[in-house]
C-alpha cells in the first residue's frame, strides 16, 4: 500500500474530520485503567421503576422528562472512579463539547437521530466516551439525548454509573413491555437511560430483532429534539455492529492511543458506510492541546 493509499483510507479520512483527544493533559492525573465495577444489583421486577411518581407518557408534555422513572445513576461517583477530579473535569468537558459539536452538526445535517459508538476492539473506551458524549449532549437545553446500552455483549454502562433501579433492557428485548418502560431520568438534566443488567450470547439475534426496531423509533420521539447514543460492542470480532448498523444514522469510533494498531483500526473503518462516519475520537492519548479544546 502506497502512502498515498494510506492517507485517502476510510480511517484517515475519518480522523482528518475530526480528531479528539479525550484524554487529561499531560501531567495530570490519568483516569484508573484498571478501574473496573461491580455489576449493578438489579430490580427484577417486571413492574415499571418509579411506582406512582411516574405517570404514562401520553398524559404528560412532551417535553417534560420527569414523566420518566428517575435514575439513580450516580455521575460524580464515575467520575471519582475513573480519576476526573475537578481538575480534570474542565478538560473532559472541553473535549467533549467539541465531540458533541462535531457529531449533533453531523448527524443533523444527516437528518438523523441515532449514533453509534463502537471501536475496532474491546477495552479503547466506549463505555467511558458514550458517557462523556451523552452527557455533554445534553447539556444543550433544546437537546433530549436517550443513552442506550447496546453492547448487549458486556452492558457494563449500569455499573459504570452505580445504576441499579432500572428495569433491564433485556427484557424489553425479551418481549416484555413498552420500550419508554425501561427508560430512566437523570434528575435536573434531559438525559435518559437505557440499561442491561446483564450479557447475552444472544446480542446479535436481539439487535436483528423487531424490538430493536421498535425501541429506537420509540426513543427518536420521546421529546422533540432527541438523538439516541448507542453504546456498542466493537465492530472487529462478532457481527452486532453489523447487525445494527442499517438502523444508525452515524458512527462514532473510538480508537485507543497505543492500544488500538493501525491496521486494526483501518479494518475497522472500511465496515462502516462512509457516510455514517461521523468521527474518529482519539482516546486514552497521553497528550492534550488546550488550544484544541475550545468550543
Ligand atoms: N481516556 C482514558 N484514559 C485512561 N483509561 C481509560 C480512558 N478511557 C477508558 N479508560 C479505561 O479503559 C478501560 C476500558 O474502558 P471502557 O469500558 O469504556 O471500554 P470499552 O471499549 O467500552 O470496553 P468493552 O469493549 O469491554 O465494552 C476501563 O478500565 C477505563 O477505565
Ligand atoms: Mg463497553
Amino acid at each position: 500500500m502506497s502512502d498515498n493509499d494510506v492517507m485517502n483510507s476510510p480511517f484517515e479520512r475519518a480522523l482528518s474530520k475530526v480528531t479528539v483527544d479525550a484524554s487529561p493533559a499531560q501531567g495530570q492525573a490519568r483516569p484508573e485503567a484498571t478501574a473496573e465495577v461491580p455489576p449493578p444489583v438489579q430490580q427484577r421486577s417486571s413492574a415499571p421503576v418509579g411506582g406512582d411518581r411516574r405517570r404514562r407518557a401520553s398524559d404528560m408534555d412532551p417535553t417534560d422528562l420527569s414523566r420518566f422513572a428517575p435514575s439513580d445513576a450516580d455521575f460524580l461517583r464515575f467520575e471519582e472512579r475513573f480519576g476526573i477530579g475537578p481538575d480534570q473535569r474542565s478538560t473532559f468537558d472541553s473535549a467533549f463539547r467539541i465531540v458533541r459539536t462535531q457529531v449533533l452538526q453531523a448527524i443533523k445535517d444527516r437528518g438523523g437521530q441515532v449514533i453509534g459508538i463502537t471501536s475496532p476492539s474491546s477495552r479503547n473506551g466506549k463505555t467511558v466516551s458514550s458517557i462523556h458524549l451523552a452527557r455533554a449532549c445534553a447539556r444543550r437545553a433544546e437537546q433530549t439525548v436517550v443513552l442506550a446500552d447496546l453492547n448487549l455483549q458486556r452492558p457494563l454502562l449500569a455499573g459504570y454509573l452505580d445504576a441499579r433501579e432500572f428495569r433491564s433492557g433485556i427484557g424489553f428485548f425479551r418481549g416484555e413491555g413498552r420500550s419508554e418502560d425501561y427508560l430512566t431520568h437523570v434528575e435536573d438534566s434531559n438525559l435518559l437511560l437505557f440499561l442491561s443488567d446483564r450479557g447475552t450470547s444472544q446480542s446479535a439475534e436481539l439487535l436483528a430483532s423487531d424490538r430493536l426496531k421498535q425501541g429506537l423509533e420509540a426513543f427518536r420521539s420521546v421529546a422533540p429534539e432527541t438523538v439516541v447514543i448507542c453504546n456498542l460492542p466493537p465492530i472487529l470480532g462478532s457481527d452486532d455492529v453489523m447487525t445494527i448498523m442499517p438502523q444508525l444514522d452515524g458512527v462514532v469510533m473510538v480508537v485507543a492511543a497505543g492500544e488500538t494498531g493501525f491496521k486494526e483500526a483501518e479494518e475497522a473503518a472500511k465496515m462502516i458506510p462512509r457516510e455514517k462516519m461521523l468521527c474518529a475520537l482519539l482516546n486514552k492519548s497521553r497528550y492534550a492541546s488546550q488550544a484544541s479544546f475550545e468550543d
